[in-house]
């Protein structure tokens, strides 16, 4: 009789089923053999890619921390995520499944990818994108979406997805930042019943970013939008032009060829752009995705996150594409128009793996166990989640409503800079609620005091990671130095990349993520910079200073409080605070709208005069505000 999967004390143990049929059987000796011959490990996985040349040095370090990798060959993110599966039965097998709000779907098979792919790109290409050009994407979750990124890559152009909950303000501050020319868009997309009305916002974007010369629009809603004559144009009259043809040559690249930006907020106010090459970025995420997900010709892998963010780039685009996967994509909210949206579609299309973050579950979770025991989810098979350290009681709730007690969680820590998984299980790995256990292969990881010394067993500290990765961020677009200041300074003796986060380590080696170091608010796993929000505040007319901080909410995570000091002759109101709220939601987007506004009379300063977050944080808390001696009195 085959194994159970069994719980024995607060740590699970996966089914012999799910061992048996796992793509890695073993993580200690693949770990070993990855750590001790680490370019000959990445050099193995990278020979199962094709590439057009292949390269002359695994990982070049002459210009650390600016590694490179796979230098001399030649590619292009497409050969492998595309144009290699067209010669195989896999040119016929479904490489998409959508699901639209209001309940349209359409699916696409690697060949009908392909040809919506080149058409995008012959249709890019007419607009004068070339070789190098960065194209801004502002679209609902839609298949143009991914169209559009692929077309982009294949061109050899360099997109820049900004995501489509992000206000004017964000997404001109980013084409601003990455000198675009061409923006796509979309007339609206469908959340909750209501219209995202991302044209009038790109519009407004648009005015204020002399950069751009033309706009390509896809019409999804219907909705009447304006259209400026010589700038803007509906993709579907360009698809009917001859010059859509359905042919297009994958451009060959240099392995290190950018391939695309990825805006993070930072802890001052400009975002930074985390930029990703072709090569290295292939081979990281797919490498990533076939043994951390187990993945399989069989299966159909729902990665429930936006395109928009880093999770969407490397597991619903890049690595599942790349390793033939059917993906599963659905354009709008969990819960609508009933809660049992999601548990209908895993039915519907019989899901095998869903990746998701601690806040969707834990929103799905309040409605109650009645909405997904409606439905047979017994397609499912793994189950993963990202984006926020997850509680145990929501781990348990996932493991046991969703997985039936039978899909091991790959609780996967990584980040917009990493590019794809750092520290995360593999199937067969015993789990612990709530961590994320252990390095990826050939990745070192340790948890360190302020002097680069490994911190005691359970004790808390910074997490570094100690080697370069294929996946890693090259630099920051437009800001090498930033990119040097940010990771690699702080330990730069030691050569090691600092992370940001504070974690801890217990005694048989699992990693716990206790959260941000440095001003980053993570709200429903969404990465916000305190410093986004603050120049929002201030940037109101009644608002003089203004502070934001993270603080634990029970669905969200984390929500962001402000401490706010009003001009002078304004005082204080339920008026002002809501209009404080909506402004925020307004200038930097919906999902930065803070919990709380509280009025202050001063904010506890350093005499330097930057604001000391960590006071405001443990006054609301409720806990000692440790040393106070930089304050300013
Ligand atoms: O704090 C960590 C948290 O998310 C940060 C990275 O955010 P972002 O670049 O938006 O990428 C999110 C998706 C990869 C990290 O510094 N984080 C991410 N995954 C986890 C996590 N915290 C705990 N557990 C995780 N699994």
């Amino acid at each position: 009789m085959s194994k159970k999967a069994t719980l024995e004390g607060n740590v699970y143990y996966p089914s012999q089923d799910v061992i048996d049929q796992a793509n890695v059987k073993d993580y200690d000796s693949l770990y070993k053999h990855s750590i001790e011959n680490r370019e000959q490990f990445w050099t193995e996985e990278a020979e199962k890619l094709e590439w057009f040349q292949k390269w002359d040095t695994v990982l070049d370090d002459s210009e650390k921390p600016f590694y490179k990798w796979f230098t001399g060959g030649k590619t292009n993110i497409i050969l492998n995520a595309i144009d290699r599966h067209l010669t195989t039965w896999r040119k016929n097998k479904l490489a998409l499944i959508w699901e639209g709000e209001p309940g349209d779907a359409i699916t696409y098979s690697y060949f009908a990818l392909n040809r919506e792919v080149s058409k995008f790109a012959n249709i890019l290409n007419s607009m004068g994108v070339k070789k190098g050009d960065v194209v801004t994407i502002y679209m609902p979750q839609i298949p143009e979406l991914m169209f559009a990124m692929l077309a982009c890559a294949k061109i050899g152009a360099v997109h820049s997805v900004v995501y489509g909950g992000f206000s004017y303000e964000a997404l001109s501050e980013r084409i601003a930042d990455s000198k675009s020319r061409t923006l796509v868009t979309a007339d609206g997309g469908w959340r909750r019943g209501s219209i995202n009305d991302l044209k009038t916002i790109a519009d407004e974007a648009m005015k204020r970013s002399p950069t751009i010369e033309h706009c390509i629009v896809v019409k999804r809603t219907k909705q009447d939008v304006y259209m400026e004559s010589g700038r803007d144009f509906w993709y579907h009259d360009l698809a009917a032009l001859p010059m859509a043809s359905w042919k297009y040559e994958t451009q060959k690249l240099d392995a290190e060829h950018p391939l695309f930006i990825l805006y993070t907020s930072g802890t001052t106010g400009k975002p930074k752009g985390q930029v990703h090459t072709h090569g290295g970025y292939s081979v990281y995420t797919s490498v990533t995705h076939k043994y951390v997900f187990d993945i399989k010709d069989e299966d159909r892998w729902w990665c429930a996150a936006d395109p928009g963010w880093i999770t969407g780039h490397s597991y619903i685009i890049y690595g599942p594409l790349i390793n033939g996967a059917t993906v599963m994509m659905y354009e709008g909210a969990p819960n609508y128009p009933y809660p049992h949206r999601w548990w209908q579609m895993i039915e519907k299309y019989g899901i095998t793996i869903l990746y998701t973050s601690p806040t969707a579950i834990r929103g799905l979770m309040r409605f109650g166990d009645d909405w997904p025991k409606r439905y047979d989810l017994s397609s499912l098979r793994l189950l993963g989640s990202v984006g926020e350290p997850i509680n145990p009681e929501a781990w348990r709730w996932y493991y046991e409503v969703i997985g039936k007690g039978k899909c091991p969680i790959m609780d996967t820590w990584w980040q917009t800079e990493t590019g794809g998984f750092m520290i995360t299980p593999i199937p067969i790995m015993p789990l612990k609620p709530g961590s994320a256990t252990k390095p990826f292969f050939g990745t070192e990881v340790a948890v360190v005091d302020g002097d680069g010394n490994e911190v005691g067993v359970g004790e808390q500290g910074k997490l570094v990671i100690k080697n370069p990765w294929p996946g890693m961020a090259r630099t920051l677009q437009g800001d090498p130095d930033r990119y040097v200041k940010t990771y690699w300074s702080e330990f730069a003796k030691q050569g090691w990349y600092a992370a940001g986060d504070s974690a801890r380590k217990d005694k048989d080696g699992y990693f716990w993520i206790i959260g941000r170091l440095d001003d980053v608010i993570k709200v429903s796993g969404y990465r916000l910079g305190t410093a986004e929000i603050e120049s929002a505040l201030v940037s109101h007319p009644d608002v003089s200073e203004a502070a934001a901080i993270g603080l634990p909410h029970e669905l969200k995570g984390h929500a962001i409080h402000t401490f706010v000091i009003l001009r002078q002759g304004v005082s204080d109101s339920k008026e002002i605070r809501d209009a404080l709220r909506d402004h925020v939601a307004k200038e930097v987007g919906p999902i930065a709208r803070p919990e709380k506004v509280t009025i202050v009379d001063s904010l506890p300063k350093t005499r330097s005069g930057k604001i000391m977050r960590r006071v405001l944080k443990a006054q609301s808390l409720g806990e000692d505000v440790g040393d106070l001696s930089t304050l300013e009195q």
